[in-house]
């Protein structure tokens, strides 16, 4: 079995099968038989002599042997009494007490099945306005996200994790201010990630220098004006010292959605990739990019029909999950079939370039980033439109774009970038889209336990071009990058990079490319060196909405704290 330690401490802990006193009765295999058989079952709603068999064997085998994985939510829970299955969510927060401590409560049944919650508090009244049943004062969307964050500390999610939300708030919402420096204190607010929800109109009035006008929700009138530059220049200044808050591109991501019949989007999941309408949920599933490559004449290349098969049976998958998953609320279980929304997206990424040569900071680097994510995008409309032939188009298809272009199509959406954050450890691959932290570095997996990693292929790489010595394996760990270190030869060294030898330039380009073939979004953080500016990051956050990206997460390094990965240098 292909399966590392740090897979298997990972799938021990927290995803195979405990009996009632906590032993572990699951083997992996038996993990991923269950996951197979119960999201095969779907088939029978639409064939009753469907071969479950041989379709439970297709998803097993493409998990055993790391080519595919579901979101963490449907290996923990298939199957299983609790049987939820989605790792995204986007609730509604009206603004009125009952609605503020329903989204809480809807939140909590959420985080206890595994799943992360995003919610806009822009409906919310801004602090100090007038509450009519009892003539005091509102407390404002600050001070209400407190209350969600000690909710969602007090439940810790599927037993083991804790809840993750996003927290948005528009930029013309009243408090503002008050929002974008609410996580200064890194001690604050700790189980939300946040995101300003920037309008055109806003950008506009950043571009040309100008006042816009701040609105009260509640009310829609207006509260005053804001010079538009402070309030970005405030922002960067806050991403720049925290990492937070991150921004998302509001009326760009509502001109893209695909059911626009269907109303407005206003959040995103907690870690951005999948903007969602209030009471959708979506299932992510990750192919192994590390997988799809081949021996050719010319070293290695990818495997386009291995690669073409494998997106076949991710949204077959996914489109399954959907029909066989237990959702938390009426609600969710509504919207979420209504729109048929699945998430495929890739991992092992950087992993893939290192073995065809390619930089991953270079144009050729960008462009085969096109190519390649065109091909999954594409295969997988494809395939969401077979699926329709048989089991119809998804129940909102007539809010849908694809109504008026004529195409039957079962889901949607059918791509997103997920951060694949604990799913790539399982699959051994390099998380997401992103290129590898260090090529020897010391991960922290949870509850601190260390680890010392070197990438398997550059170890390869440099057995066989005979300038491997473990010496020089703990310098690269201390380095964090072989850019500097001498012994190592030039080609290598240009292939082999890693995040921070990858300029913020070259991060956004990437994210780019990806974004123009996901419907979704894309789970990106772009790094920077603790020496870049506020310049540098305000250039940044420019070039992402002139390249057409959904939003931008970025990291200076060393400006937070218990970083999940680190190199041993201390900075
Ligand atoms: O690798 P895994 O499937 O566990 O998750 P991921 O790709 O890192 O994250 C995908 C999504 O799962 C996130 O955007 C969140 O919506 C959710 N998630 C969560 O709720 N809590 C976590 N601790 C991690 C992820």
């Amino acid at each position: 079995m292909a399966f590392s330690n740090n897979a298997k401490t990972v799938l021990e802990r927290r995803y195979l099968t405990r009996d009632e006193e906590g032993n572990v009765i699951e083997t992996i295999e038996g993990m991923f038989k269950r996951v197979a058989d119960h999201v095969a079952l779907a088939d029978s709603i639409y064939n009753k002599e469907a071969d479950i068999e041989e379709l439970s064997n297709n998803f097993y085998n493409v998990m055993m042997e790391q080519e595919f994985m579901p979101n963490s939510p449907t290996l923990m829970n298939a199957g299983k009494e609790l049987g939820q299955l989605s790792a995204c969510f986007v609730l509604p927060i009206e603004d009125s007490m009952e609605g503020i401590f329903d989204a809480i409560k809807n939140a909590a049944l959420i985080h206890k099945s595994g799943g992360g919650t995003g919610f806009s508090f822009s409906r919310l009244r801004p602090k100090g306005a007038t509450v009519k049943s009892t003539g005091g004062v509102a407390s404002g969307p600050v001070s209400f996200m407190k209350v969600f964050n000690s909710a969602t500390e007090a439940v810790k999610q599927g037993g083991t994790r804790r809840g993750a939300n996003m927290g948005i708030l528009r930029v013309d919402h009243p408090d503002i201010m008050e929002f974008i420096e609410c996580k200064k204190d890194t001690t604050e607010i700790t189980n939300f990630n946040i995101s300003v929800g920037l309008t055109e109109k806003f950008m506009e009035a950043v571009e040309k220098g100008e006042d816009y006008e701040l609105i009260d929700p509640h009310n829609g009138k207006s509260t005053g004006t804001l010079n538009a530059r402070t309030v970005y220049k405030h922002i960067v200044e806050m991403a720049w010292s925290t990492g937070e808050p991150g921004i998302i591109f509001l009326d760009r991501i509502n001109r893209k959605s695909t059911v626009p019949g269907l109303g407005e989007m206003e959040s995103t999941n907690p870690c951005g990739e999948q903007p969602l309408l209030p009471y959708e949920s979506c299932n992510l599933g990750s192919i192994n990019l590390a997988k799809m490559i081949k021996k050719g004449t010319n070293g290695y290349e990818v495997d386009y029909d291995r690669l073409g098969e494998v997106v076949d049976i991710g949204v077959h998958f996914l489109d399954n999950v959907i029909d066989i998953n237990r959702y938390p609320l009426q609600e969710i279980d509504e919207m979420t079939r209504k729109t048929r929304k699945i998430g495929l997206g890739v991992m092992g990424f950087a992993d893939m370039l290192f073995h065809l040569g390619i930089p991953y900071n270079s144009q050729q680097g960008v462009d085969f980033a096109h190519k390649i994510m065109k091909f999954i995008d594409e295969r997988s409309k494809k395939k969401s439109q077979e699926l329709a032939e048989i089991r119809g188009v998804f129940p909102a298809y007539e809010d849908s774009i694809f109504y008026n272009e004529g195409i039957k199509m079962r889901n949607s959406t059918t791509t997103t970038i997920a951060p694949t954050g604990t799913i790539s450890i399982i699959a051994g691959a390099s998380s997401g889209v992103e290129p590898l932290f260090a090529i020897s570095f010391v991960r922290n997996v949870m509850d601190n336990d260390r680890l010392l990693e070197v990438h398997p292929y550059f170890e390869q790489i440099a057995k066989e071009r005979g300038f491997y010595s473990e010496e020089l394996m703990e310098k690269i760990a201390e380095e964090g990058t072989i850019s500097h270190i001498e012994g190592i030869p030039e080609d290598v060294k240009k292939v082999f990079v890693t995040a921070h030898d990858v300029s913020p330039f070259w991060h956004i380009k990437m994210q780019a490319a990806f974004q123009d073939n996901v419907d979704n979004a894309v789970s990106k953080t772009v790094n920077f060196r603790r020496e870049a500016t506020r310049e540098d990051v305000e250039e940044v956050y420019m070039l992402a909405y002139k390249l057409g990206c959904k939003g931008i997460t970025i990291y200076r390094d060393g400006s937070r704290e218990n970083q999940v990965l680190s190199t041993l240098k201390k900075h």
